[in-house]
């Protein structure tokens, strides 16, 4: 099984990708302030989301990152992103969001230029009527922060073709600027850690489930850049191990002969122990000659505190750093007629910029779960699952759960009909669109300086 996140081909079983690519399911009820998103399963799985977590209770920075592909319109499905890096930011995270113009000249064929125009009409219009805090947000363009492409390359170093083909089937005729963009967003997704970027922080990556390729990729490269490994040991304690690279085979005690130096090798054990303590722990234990340490007084649940201080002191020993980043995974709305949600398909989803008629329209003609005739609906009832109306509802304009409830059973045991549910709908949507379009008019000052 593949997921390819150029295909859009829509997933359909969660729980065997969860279980295949080793994702956590997310239990609401461990967060803070849980969205409708959280709370009706929507964001339905993770991967290290605990260290943003721990992250915040210990009042500590954190960060969101997000990217667009400026290619198309503006849809709902954005707009549940933003929302997403909203609760992080009241959370006290920080908000970067990637317009990934370098992916969108290489795989859909279109310019800077008007990926330029996409990004700013489109997109960072519309963002200004979602409640991001400006001074907490940043939006950059691929191509204008070189940095990106840089760590591109550096994280390169970390995979190769193979992995590339094993990740997202490429073959022979993959063309090399499909290669090169997902390293690109690699570098996206780590930057922000970079301290002129706001330094050694988790990371959290909001996606949907197509785009856990790049995570994967992502995480497997940075982690075999860190400099100190951290691991669970049988025994219950845990073991820091030294990665011997080709950048740090000085600090390591390697010398041009391949034989260990004592004394160096010691002063960075050394300087290992002492971020150890850092973390807390003191009941160490080391074998330098195999680069060990095994802390006993340590167990699984201190491994985002020892990785701190281990990436700390990796970047004063002259490394990058990095800690890999934390993502989310979100499920899709069903497509507005019923199939899957496209942009190249006006009729499947709703835009941003669509007009009340328009809206009205689509919700009018939308896919529903009722029976054919008023009759059989009242004997036998809709079913929620596949209405297009009560699952937009539930997505996107009705944030009240006992309302949402209440709707769904009435729906389910014929009370409701399906004209109702659409009527009721298009209230929610109007009432939701109209604040949206009255909020973006208002707030068109905040596009210069989200993009500064
Ligand atoms: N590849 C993403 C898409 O197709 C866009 C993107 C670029 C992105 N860089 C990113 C998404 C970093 C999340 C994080 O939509």
């Amino acid at each position: 099984m593949k997921i390819d996140p150029w295909a859009n081909e829509g997933v359909q079983n969660y729980k065997e990708i969860c279980d295949k690519f080793g994702l956590e399911i997310v239990d609401y009820t461990k967060l803070p302030n849980p969205t409708h998103l959280h709370r009706r399963g929507i964001i339905f799985a993770h991967r290290d989301l605990d260290n943003v977590l721990e992250a915040k209770k210990a009042g500590r920075p954190f960060g969101v990152l997000s990217g667009l592909m400026p290619s198309g319109q503006i849809h709902l499905g954005h707009k549940m992103v933003i929302d997403q890096a909203r609760w992080y930011q009241e959370l006290g995270g920080d908000v970067t969001i990637t317009v990934a113009d370098l992916e969108a000249h290489a795989t859909r064929g279109l310019s800077l230029k008007a990926c330029r125009k996409y990004a700013i009409e489109e997109y960072v219009t519309n963002y200004a009527g979602m409640g991001l805090d400006p001074d907490k947000t940043s939006i950059y363009f691929q191509s204008e922060r070189p940095i990106v492409q840089k760590l591109g390359f550096t994280l390169g170093k970390k995979t190769n073709l193979s992995e590339m083909e094993a990740i997202y089937g490429f073959s022979g005729e993959t063309t090399l600027a499909h290669v090169q963009s997902p390293l690109v967003q690699a570098g996206d997704i780590v930057h922000p850690q970079m301290d002129e970027y706001g330094g050694l922080r988790p990371i959290v990556v909001p996606v949907g489930i197509d785009q856990d390729p790049h995570i994967r990729l992502t995480r497997g490269m940075v982690s075999k850049t860190n400099w100190f490994n951290v691991n669970a040991n049988k025994s219950g304690g845990m073991t820091i191990g030294l990665s011997i690279q080709d950048n740090n085979l000085e600090v390591m005690g390697i010398q041009a002969n391949g034989e260990i130096d004592d004394k160096q090798r010691n002063k960075v054990i050394d300087k290992v122990v002492g971020a150890i303590n850092k973390a807390g722990f003191s009941q160490v234990s080391s074998n330098p000659k195999h680069g060990k340490i095994d802390i006993k007084d340590a167990s699984v649940s201190d491994r985002n505190e020892l990785r701190y201080q281990l990436l700390s002191l990796e970047r004063k020993l002259g490394g990058l750093g990095f800690m890999q980043p934390s993502s989310t995974y979100h499920q899709f709305a069903i497509g507005m007629t019923g199939g899957k949600m496209s942009s190249s398909q006006p009729e499947t989803t709703m835009f941003l910029n669509d007009s009340m008629k328009t809206i009205e329209k689509k919700i009018k003609s939308s896919f529903s779960g009722g029976q054919a005739t008023a009759e059989e609906h009242r004997k036998k009832g809709g079913n929620p699952d596949v209405d297009v109306a009560y699952q937009y509802l539930r997505y996107f304009f009705e944030e009240d759960d006992k309302e949402l409830e209440k709707v769904r059973n009435e729906y389910v045991s014929g009370e409701l009909l399906t004209g109702e549910m659409k009527a009721i709908c298009i209230e929610k949507a109007s009432e939701w669109m109209k604040n949206h379009h009255e909020l973006k008019d208002q707030n068109q000052h905040l596009v210069k300086k989200f993009l500064k």
